[in-house]
């Protein structure tokens, strides 16, 4: 058993400590740190891309699902969980994604620790992006079988592996579409072509990217038209989709046997009512509203623009999540910090979130900010990115 002084006083002493802060949401991108509630800050490190989480729509389906079901599902699904709604908003999401079927989970990590121990075991091999969530990371240790990862997006390192190493078997490959710390994009045809010709299957989690890609918010599985080369299209609800939960699609055989594998799926109480019926609004009204995506890819461009005029040169990325690299912890916190004075909620990602070294702020843009707002955060960041 770990010394938890020791331990505690370690990760002060390197700025490796966190705690909870409680915000007080204002509505509109806009929030208050308990105890501070004079200052009101703009908030960038929300993962609610399009502004749903406060939309109507979404709060009157939330309401609907609790006055129709309940505030509980009361059990698992294949207990007597199983409520209409969870059907209704599987179906939206296997259209959404162009698959047969679909499966919802209590959360990504749970999707993530379920779906990858059902799939393989000891003696399977997976290869896995080196920048995967933790999530994965945690599923795939979870299923026992031999991990091998590879170069973040380093498609010949992932190709070197898969011939030395690939084997018997069906290899599962892993990745995320949109990566969740770095903002980048994998590079799905050439992952798609590779499991073909490896006998692999391919799981890619759209947590960042459902919503915010696509012409129907399908995500990158969408717009690089691949939804019958993936096996399984992984996401969750708590982000762009502005609710909570997650999800996973594929075709008829896969879903009745995750259904029926899954542990986190099965020895788990449903998702509330409530929550499954946001989520099934959220999904709806992605491909209704076409233009709340294009509002948030302006404001992604303009705040890029705005630094690229300011003279910043490093690669701002293909996203809505824009890592600014520091380096070290205590640094990083400290502009958080600076950020803060001047009216700015930004997340300092630490290790072990990020890879040792590699600390960032993490400014991810949504459709609450103006341009005033971005102007402003560029203006910022270019005075303390030296
Ligand atoms: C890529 C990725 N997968 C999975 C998850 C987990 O999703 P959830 O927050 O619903 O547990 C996250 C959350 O940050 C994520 O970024």
């Amino acid at each position: 058993m770990v010394d938890l002084k020791d331990w505690l006083n370690q990760q002060r002493e390197k700025g490796g400590l966190r705690s909870l802060r409680p915000v007080i949401r204002r509505g509109k991108g806009r929030l208050v740190l308990a105890g501070d509630d004079a200052r009101e800050l703009i908030d960038f490190s929300s993962n609610d891309y399009l502004a749903l989480a406060e939309h109507p729509i979404l709060i009157a389906a939330a309401h609907e699902g609790l006055r129709r079901f309940g505030a509980g599902s009361g059990a698992a699904r294949l207990m007597s969980g199983d409520l209409a709604v969870h059907h209704d908003l599987e179906e939206a999401v296997a259209r959404l994604k162009g698959k047969e079927n679909a499966l919802t989970f209590g959360s990504g990590y749970m999707a993530n620790t379920g779906i990858i121990p059902a799939l393989v075991a000891r003696h399977d091999l997976i290869f896995s992006d080196r920048l995967n969530h933790a999530s994965i990371h945690d599923g795939c240790r979870l299923s026992g079988a031999r991990l091998v990862r590879f170069r973040h997006n380093d498609l010949n390192h992932l190709e070197e592996l898969l011939k030395e190493k690939r084997g018997a078997g069906t290899p599962l490959i892993v990745v995320e579409s949109i990566y969740s710390m770095d903002g980048d994009r994998c590079p799905l045809r050439e992952l798609v072509e590779l499991k073909e010709r490896f006998g692999c299957l391919l799981m890619v989690d759209e947590a960042h990217a459902t919503g915010v890609f696509g012409a129907n918010g399908g995500g990158v599985i969408e717009e690089d038209g691949v939804g019958s080369g993936v096996d399984l299209a992984m996401g969750t609800f708590g982000k762009a989709l502005g609710s909570y939960g997650a999800y996973v699609a594929g075709n008829r055989e896969m879903i009745e046997y995750l259904l029926n594998r899954a542990r986190s799926f099965i020895f788990s109480t449903a998702l509330p009512p409530a929550v499954a019926a946001a989520s099934l609004a959220a999904v709806q009204l992605i491909q209704q509203e076409p233009a709340f995506r294009q509002e948030l890819h302006e404001k992604i461009a303009y705040f890029k623009t705005m630094l690229r005029n300011g003279g910043y040169s490093a690669d701002l990325g293909p996203s809505q999540i824009i890592p600014f690299l520091v380096g070290k912890s205590g640094a990083t916190l400290d502009k958080a910090g600076l950020l803060r004075k001047q009216g700015m909620f930004v997340t300092a990602v630490r290790p072990p979130t990020v890879p040792d070294g590699t600390a960032r702020l993490r400014f991810s843009i949504t459709r609450h900010h103006s341009t005033a707002d971005l102007a402003q955060a560029a203006k910022a960041l270019l005075e303390i990115m030296d």
